[in-house]
């Protein structure tokens, strides 16, 4: 390789998407170690209204910003919002890759078959998968919100902001 083939090479985009409801010190290690196998990282923020998020669009949109901030971070990271396929926001985004971090084997069944059809969609959209560090193994956003709303220290999990966020938003709900 030339040195001036090497100037011209084109960035690495990857996409890391999810629901982020919230973002947890999870999806966190996942950005982390994301940033590390791209030149920009866009971290796509799924509306999923079918989900029925607890924290709106607008909202995830502002945690994920103020999380990632919290970050040393090299690399140059956006946070979007999209709806529809993921495989046409990746592709607009001239994504060379998706990221998804997995867990557990139960993790596996799911993120197989996504990667799966999204690859039979977008053939030119590879998925990458991170493991879940250890500490970060069994962190799930859905037992976050049930911890907070039934009064237990979830501080091991999501940042003192996020925390905060949570009972406040739990506390006005019906
Ligand atoms: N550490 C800790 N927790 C993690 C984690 C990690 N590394 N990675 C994921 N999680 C957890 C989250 O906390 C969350 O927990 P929950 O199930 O208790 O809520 C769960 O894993 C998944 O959340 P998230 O990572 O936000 O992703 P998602 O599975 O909700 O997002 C999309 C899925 C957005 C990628 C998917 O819905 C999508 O592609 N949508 C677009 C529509 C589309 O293209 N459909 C066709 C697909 S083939």
């Amino acid at each position: 390789m030339t040195e001036d083939s090497l100037k011209t090479k084109k960035p690495r985009i990857a996409v890391y998407p999810g629901t982020f409801d919230p973002m947890t010190r999870g999806h966190l290690d996942i950005v982390t170690r994301a940033e590390a196998l791209c030149d920009h990282l866009v971290i796509g923020v799924a509306s999923n209204e079918d989900k029925h998020p607890l924290f709106s669009l607008e909202e995830r949109l502002e945690i994920v910003q103020e999380e990632i901030e919290t970050l040393n971070l090299k690399t140059q990271v956006w946070v979007k919002p999209f709806t529809g396929l993921l495989v046409n926001f990746a592709y607009d985004e001239k994504a060379d890759f998706v990221v998804r971090g997995l867990r557990a084997v139960s993790d596996f069944e799911y993120e197989f078959q996504m990667a799966g059809m999204n690859a039979r969609l977008s053939p030119s959209v590879e998925t990458v998968f991170l493991i879940a560090s250890d500490r970060c193994q069994f962190i799930s956003s859905t037992l976050i919100k049930e911890i907070t709303e039934l009064g237990g220290d979830v501080s091991q999990f999501v940042s003192k902001n996020l925390e905060r966020r949570l009972k406040n938003k739990l506390r006005h709900l019906p």
